[in-house]
């Protein structure tokens, strides 16, 4: 099944919401100088970059993603002059060696085919002293908003297991990252976990997303039957820890890396 990565609207829906908060959990770590040049590789809909843009006051924002809808949604709302999105490969970054301050990546890193070579390649573009880093979900822990999903639709379909992001990424756990990191040629690598709470007001409000075909997950629901669908929801409702007023509290907790480039 193909991770569908091309509907902004039901992106943001669906994780756009949650990555801007962790995107600013991120920022206040780095805890950027202003007037830098910054390059977001796999920028989506322009979540982090757009942070970037209130926060540190940057001389430049590239945004690369190979998703034409996406630089086309992150194009149509981030007009200002500082934006440069362009569609492109993470595995090849249309940008010039030595050039930015920060390279960074949001949320994006096990969807690359090559997580290797990418970091490599934000490895490139940053300059002498300039700072890589990057931060993924912490799919097999505590995600919990697809711990979850993954939970309840591999309980009623056991195939699910395979899809379940948690097993398909093992690159986003601390070690794997600071091993990329390190043989990409970065020193002073650290690993920090980042955590934000989302509490969705109600059932509605955490399952309709997962119907917008935007993700893996989404993706995984568009190809069972409507029937399938009310269960997997039924199954949800049962495992997730709905409050007596409704509501659903749940951490979304994300591993982030840094490194300098000598
Ligand atoms: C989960 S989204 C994250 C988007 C954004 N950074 C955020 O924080 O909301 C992952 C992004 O990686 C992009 N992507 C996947 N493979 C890519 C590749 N090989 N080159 C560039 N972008 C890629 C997808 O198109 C998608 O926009």
């Amino acid at each position: 099944m193909n991770d569908l990565w091309e509907l902004g609207e039901a992106y943001e829906l669906f994780m756009g919401r949650w990555s801007r908060p962790i995107a600013q959990a991120f920022l206040r770590w780095l805890g950027a100088a202003e007037n830098g040049r910054w390059l977001d590789v796999g920028c989506g809909t322009g979540a982090l970059s757009e942070l970037i843009g209130q926060w540190s006051q940057p001389q430049h924002v590239t945004g690369i993603d190979f998703a034409a809808g996406f630089i086309q949604y992150a194009r149509q709302f981030h007009p200002e002059a500082i934006y440069d999105f362009r569609v492109g490969s993470a595995l090849d970054l249309p940008v010039n060696d030595n050039w930015y301050d920060w390279v960074v990546s949001g949320l994006a890193l096990n969807f690359f085919p090559e997580p290797q070579t990418a970091v490599n390649q934000m490895h490139r573009a940053a300059k002498p002293g300039g700072t890589v880093a990057l931060y993924v979900w912490d799919y097999a822990g505590e995600m919990q908003m697809l711990r979850y999903f993954w939970d309840a639709a591999t309980a009623l379909d056991p195939q699910a297991a395979a899809l379940d992001e948690g097993k398909r990424f093992p690159v986003c756990q601390p070690a794997p990252l600071a091993a990329l990191f390190h043989a990409a040629g970065l020193v002073e690598v650290t690993v920090q976990p980042l955590e934000i709470t989302a509490v969705f007001p109600h059932f509605d409000d955490y399952w309709h997303p997962f119907l917008g075909k935007n993700g893996p997950a989404p993706s995984y629901v568009a190809a069972l039957t409507p029937t399938q669908q009310s269960s997997l929801a039924a199954q949800l409702q049962q495992q997730l820890p709905i409050q007596p007023d409704g509501t659903i509290p749940l951490t979304l907790r994300a591993w982030a890396v840094r490194g300098v480039k000598v």
